[in-house]
């Protein structure tokens, strides 16, 4: 089988050492006290400044090194012989802090190759579709295949909850949005595009 169209979601468990995920949480706290943040597709939500990759606290650093090296492992599954060295990579990355009620507007990240998401800390709250990411099928026209075959990528949407310490790399087109964080627990992620330019 040749598989003609599909648009991939990578959910990578990444080995973050003990203590980053709380060393994030501290240090995004502290962050958002001196950045009144953007209105962008966040509602009630603070969305900070995408300076992410350029600062110095070492818990942002280590993610933000992590996000780049899944990228890199992201497209060696389609072409073996990527090599990283042989791209100039541009990463734009920021935090998105989810409070109760907090949701995102369906949205796209144009301008890159791949966009990713790092689950810091995703309430365990699993009633409805509380915090959970839903891409949209650009292949509407598949829905009554995913009627006979669901599961198989066909179908219109496809919702996940991806736990903390999660990395979900996708295109950058793939329409998405987040449902609103029905929990009393804030949904912490580090969002970031990046855009691969051969040298
Ligand atoms: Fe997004």
């Amino acid at each position: 089988m040749q598989i003609g169209f599909t648009s991939p979601i990578h959910v990578i468990t990444t080995n973050t050492e003990s203590g980053l995920l709380e060393d994030l949480i501290n240090d995004i706290y502290n962050i958002r006290e001196n950045d009144s943040g953007f209105n962008l597709s966040n509602n009630m939500g603070w969305h900070s400044t995408a300076d992410l990759f350029l600062r110095n606290e070492d818990s942002i650093k280590k993610i933000c090194r992590i996000c780049a090296s899944s990228v890199g492992s992201t497209m060696k599954n389609y072409n073996t012989n990527f090599n990283p060295d042989d791209y100039d990579a541009k990463f734009v990355g920021w935090i998105n802090v989810n409070p109760k009620g907090g949701s995102n507007n369906l949205h796209t990240h144009p301008n890159s190759h791949w966009s990713g998401v790092f689950y810091v800390q995703q309430p365990i709250e699993v009633k409805g579709y509380s915090g959970m990411i839903e891409f949209i099928n650009p292949i509407q026209e598949g829905r009554e295949l995913a009627n006979l075959i669901p599961q198989k990528g066909f179908d219109p949407v496809i919702r996940i909850r991806p736990k903390s310490g999660q990395l979900v790399i996708f295109p950058s087109y793939l329409l998405h949005s987040v449902h609103s964080n029905n929990s009393e627990t804030d949904r912490i992620t580090i969002a970031f595009n990046s855009q691969l330019i051969k040298k």
